[in-house]
């Protein structure tokens, strides 16, 4: 059953693999610091049966490449940041990456890489020009890596940046007056002079939830698509959204630098589901299937008219990030951190509510919780053990406006004691806390409040990574060598 799935998938994949530049459809971002993960051959399945045309990775992970081998997902894989340094020094650095990251997966019939982002978000003010002078010299040697290595008019190196890079003064706040900010105008025009020269794409993340979040005073409607009623009037032009008025702040920075007609990929766009007052189900729902439509429409921006490509941010829950920049930061999945969509969505634009297809056959460890002790009278150190839970797993639903915003000081603690008993792998002595804790069998979800339970692949992955990859990677190893002798 296995086998003929697997020959059918590299067989579709040889016919189709010629016929590539399938630019039509939305992608999406796969990022996986995430304590347990998914197997990754089911979430490729998940994300073929739901027309996901192109996914984004941040690092090149052999599992998940092994699984993209053969679908038709178009793949930008990433570069992270802490590489810069080195490929910025070292050509052939550069050509060692190249070579165990591209060249072992970009052979016909394998994955289809079109891009490899270099770094991410560089420019990020919070990381104080550590990576300005040395984007480019890696952007560079990582392109002059996939010519040598015969790449060079398939698989373009660009540099996703963030938002910020650019700015309208507050004294004429429109997308026209837009110009790169003043600290790193140069370094971001110089990228932007090799990018052109070398037929590469300028890739920025655009996210109109951080521009509510980030300021009280926002209005709401304008975060959306489907129209403003305060819009904004620009020359000839006028903006419904913010998210287009961004775009083309960026499009008037280009034109100033003497490149209005580079190509633009949208490479993170998105909106989270918990962990702020503005971050739900409902307003998620209404973003990204409002950013689908308008990039299905083809109607581009005011300026740039015509077809926008966006990766959405993202496909799954990820309970490692860090929270720093908000405790929204673990809840940008479209996806539960078990594969489960949250929200209906529709990838086709025929604006019917689509539901969206589960990552299937996901196990899960036993139905067991861990609780506060409802017979425990002595609650002294109480406050201590849910700050220790808390500091080690992901509480972010208890804060203000999230899910589990309405919770007892007592479903606090449980939440708590639970989101570290399933993080841990449900040992009974993860379930203690000074004698507080006890297991329960009964689900102590309350309405929007998700008691989780841990899914089990992750917990042996982050334990016993190699040797139990190998064990239920078995299969998956069989269709490798298959496909490798198909193609
Ligand atoms: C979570 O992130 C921390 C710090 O970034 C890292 O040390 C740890 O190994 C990660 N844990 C898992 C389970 O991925
Ligand atoms: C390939 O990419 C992975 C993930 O980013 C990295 O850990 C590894 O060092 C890279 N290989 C080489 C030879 O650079
Ligand atoms: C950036 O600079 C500030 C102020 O000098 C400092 O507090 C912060 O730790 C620095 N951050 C990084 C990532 O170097
Ligand atoms: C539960 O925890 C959240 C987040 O720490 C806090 O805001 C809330 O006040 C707590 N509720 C009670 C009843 O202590």
């Amino acid at each position: 059953m296995t086998t003929l799935l697997c020959f059918s998938t590299a067989f579709i994949s040889i016919v189709t693999c010629f016929d590539s530049d399938s630019n039509l459809g939305v992608g999406v971002n796969w990022g996986t610091m995430t304590s347990h993960q998914l197997p990754a051959e089911k979430v490729v399945e998940m994300m073929r049966v739901n027309g996901f045309k192109k996914v984004k990775l941040f690092e090149v992970e052999k599992r998940i490449m092994e699984a993209l081998s053969g679908s038709e997902i178009e793949v930008m894989v990433g570069i992270p940041n802490f590489m810069l340094l080195d490929m910025s020094r070292d050509q052939s650095y550069a050509d060692c990456w190249v070579d165990a990251n591209i060249t072992t997966y970009a052979y016909p019939g394998g994955v289809d890489i079109k891009y490899v982002a270099v770094g991410n978000e560089p420019f990020l003010k919070a990381y104080n020009e550590t990576y300005l002078q040395i984007t480019l010299p890696a952007l560079k040697n990582v392109q002059n890596a996939l010519n040598r290595a015969g790449y060079g008019s398939q698989i373009k190196a660009t540099v996703p940046l963030n938002a910020d890079i650019y700015e309208s003064p507050e004294s004429n706040p429109v997308p026209s007056a837009g110009d790169f900010r003043s600290d790193i105008k140069d370094a971001t025009i110089e990228i932007v002079q090799f990018l052109d020269s070398n037929d590469a794409p300028f890739t920025v993340n655009i996210y109109p939830y951080l521009s509510l979040y980030g300021n009280p005073y926002f209005p709401m409607d304008f975060a959306f698509f489907d129209g403003s009623n305060r819009p904004v009037f620009d020359g000839n032009y006028f903006y419904t959204n913010v998210f287009d008025a961004n775009y083309d702040t960026l499009v008037a920075s280009l034109t100033k630098a003497g490149y209005p007609d580079i190509k633009i990929i949208v490479g993170e766009i998105g909106w989270p589901t918990d962990g702020d007052i503005n971050a739900n189900v409902k307003n998620a729902k209404r973003f990204n299937q409002g950013a689908i439509q308008h990039v299905l429409s083809s109607k581009g921006t005011p300026v740039r008219i015509g077809p926008l490509e966006i990766y959405l941010f993202s496909l799954l829950d990820e309970n490692n990030k860090s929270i720093a920049p908000g405790s929204f930061e673990t809840h940008w999945g479209i996806f539960e951190y078990d594969g489960k969509p949250k929200y209906e969505l529709d990838l086709t634009g025929s604006k019917r509510n689509k539901k969206l297809a589960p990552v299937v056959g996901v196990r899960y460890m036993s139905r067991r919780w861990c609780v506060l002790n409802p017979r425990v009278k002595e609650l002294d150190v109480l406050a201590k053990e849910i700050d220790y839970a808390c500091s080690l797993s992901d509480c972010t639903s208890l804060g203000y406006g999230s899910s589990c915003n309405h919770l007892t000081l007592a479903g606090n603690a449980s939440f708590a004691f639970n989101m570290y008993y399933q993080l841990q792998g449900q040992s009974d002595w993860d379930c203690d806390f000074s004698g507080l804790a006890i297991v329960t069998k009964e689900d102590p979800s309350v309405g929007e409040c998700r008691f989780p339970v841990t899914i089990a692949y992750g917990s042996s992955v982050v334990v016993f990574h190699r040797k139990v990859l190998k064990v239920f990677l078995g299969v998956v190893e069989g269709c490798i060598v298959f496909l490798l002798l198909v193609s």
